[in-house]
């Protein structure tokens, strides 16, 4: 097994090359690659969001009995048939992975039934995961705990609830995932919830296949009568900011980023997102949101999705080069980050099919003058560091500033009839 400071490329083979000054741009790959290798055991290699645990409950019940992460997983069935299947702890390993956030996901067919006891679930089985792999992972809920992780050479391991559905539009359920740990909620995924509108409301004409982390609409998923975010989806944004919990802003409709923008007091994410100049998807980040995003100080995590790169079922590494360029051009070297959205996509680019497949990435671009080694570790981890962090200073100052729960409720006229399996007597 890969440890840390150990090589472990798929490719093998390649040893430490001489150090390399960052405005001569080392000319071989594996130079390069070894260039990499010194960076990431400096800086960990932060990905946004990993979809695994989801496959875990599909492929498996979420049943850990029988299921070996420290295999190699391609030779595993079923994950081997999969083209959802992306993520092993050989490959994470190769991969020089430092810090993964792990997807608390379930489908917005959940959402009004069971969506928070799935939740729940999945947060558990995040968690079981990472205690039956103490050698390779650790639960990470802090920077100083991500940073703790990579220099005992663990991949840390960070929790993200995906879609406000998962809420039960109830803000004592956001505080009780900030105690289990999340550290992020992305505030819809395909599905409008009764208080934050989805991608789904910028979508023009046909919707790229469903996918298993993206399955089509809900059948309530209708337009809202007002886009974005309403007076709860403000004070969701706010009891965020006073708990210290990153708002992932990846699939929510324009409307909804701009006023989640306009409401956070500290950096906002896209945890799995890329450029809409380039691929017109409505998954993907507009140049006006980047621009807000740069005043924000917050940074978009560039998804691997071929279907957000480059709008089709082919893509190769010079097309995701591409979009992390747009986002640094438009928004600043500062707001760019990785979110490859590894076991949620079944079409992955050319040269980046897996978690093994990073360092490939950040040697392509060093062979480009503009990236700096300052410019990769940026990219790699610093500015996700750098955003966790003052969403953590906005939390002690709050704190110091004694600024307490909020108890906002939902207003009943928002659940839009959605009460059918509530406990009305409270
Ligand atoms: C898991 O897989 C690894 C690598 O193939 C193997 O060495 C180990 O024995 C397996 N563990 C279990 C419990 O099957
Ligand atoms: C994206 O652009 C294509 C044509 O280039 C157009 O057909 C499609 O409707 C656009 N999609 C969105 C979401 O704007
Ligand atoms: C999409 O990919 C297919 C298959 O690779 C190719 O034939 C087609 O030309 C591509 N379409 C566009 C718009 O690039
Ligand atoms: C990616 O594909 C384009 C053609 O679409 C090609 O020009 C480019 O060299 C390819 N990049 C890599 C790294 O293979």
């Amino acid at each position: 097994m890969c440890q840390k400071g150990t090589l472990c490329l798929a490719a093998g083979g390649l040893v430490a090359g001489p150090l390399f000054q960052q405005e001569t741009p080392p000319s071989s790959l594996d130079s390069r690659v070894a260039v990499v290798r010194r960076i990431l055991s400096d800086v960990p290699l932060i990905d946004g969001h990993n979809d695994l645990p989801w496959n875990v409950r599909k492929f498996a019940r979420g049943q850990l009995v029988g299921f070996n992460l420290t295999a190699d997983l391609r030779h595993v069935e079923p994950w081997s048939r999969s083209a959802w299947s992306h993520t092993d702890l050989p490959r994470m390993r190769a991969g020089m992975l430092g810090a993964q956030f792990w997807s608390a996901y379930v489908p917005c067919g959940a959402q009004y039934l069971d969506a928070v006891q799935l939740t729940l679930e999945q947060i558990d089985l995040v968690k079981r995961i990472i205690s039956l792999h103490p050698q390779h992972l650790v639960l990470a809920t802090s920077t100083k705990g991500v940073l703790e992780a990579h220099r005992a050479g663990q991949i840390a391991s960070l929790v993200g609830v995906e879609g406000g559905h998962s809420l039960g539009s109830s803000l004592a359920v956001l505080r009780t995932f900030y105690s289990l740990g999340a550290r992020y909620l992305t505030l819809t995924h395909t599905c409008h919830t009764a208080w934050a509108d989805c991608s789904v409301a910028d979508a023009a004409g046909p919707d790229p296949p469903a996918t298993a982390a993206a399955p089509a609409p809900t059948p309530t998923a209708g337009r809202r009568r007002r886009p974005g975010l309403t007076e709860f989806g403000r004070a969701v944004v706010r009891e965020m900011n006073r708990l210290g919990m990153m708002v992932d802003l990846s699939h929510a409709s324009v409307k909804t980023m701009k006023d989640a923008l306009e409401t956070s007091k500290a950096p906002v994410i896209f945890s799995h997102s890329s450029a809409y100049s380039i691929c017109n998807s409505s998954r993907n980040v507009p140049d006006d949101v980047l621009r807000l995003l740069a005043d924000n100080g917050g940074i978009v995590m560039v998804n691997f999705y071929t279907y957000f790169i480059t709008c089709n079922s082919t893509a190769n590494i010079s097309d995701v080069i591409a979009h992390i360029n747009h986002v640094r051009e438009v928004a600043g070297i500062d707001h760019v980050g990785i979110g490859a959205g590894y076991d949620g996509i079944n079409h992955t680019p050319t040269g980046l099919e897996d978690v093994s497949r990073y360092p490939y990435l950040l040697a392509e671009l060093l062979s480009d003058p503009l990236w700096t080694e300052q410019d990769v570790k940026k990219l790699a981890g610093l500015n996700l560091l750098r955003v966790f962090r003052e969403v953590e200073e906005v939390r002690d100052k709050w704190q110091l500033a004694a600024v307490t729960p909020a108890e906002d409720l939902i207003p009943a006229a928002d659940l839009e009839g959605h009460t059918t399996c509530m406990y009305l007597a409270s």
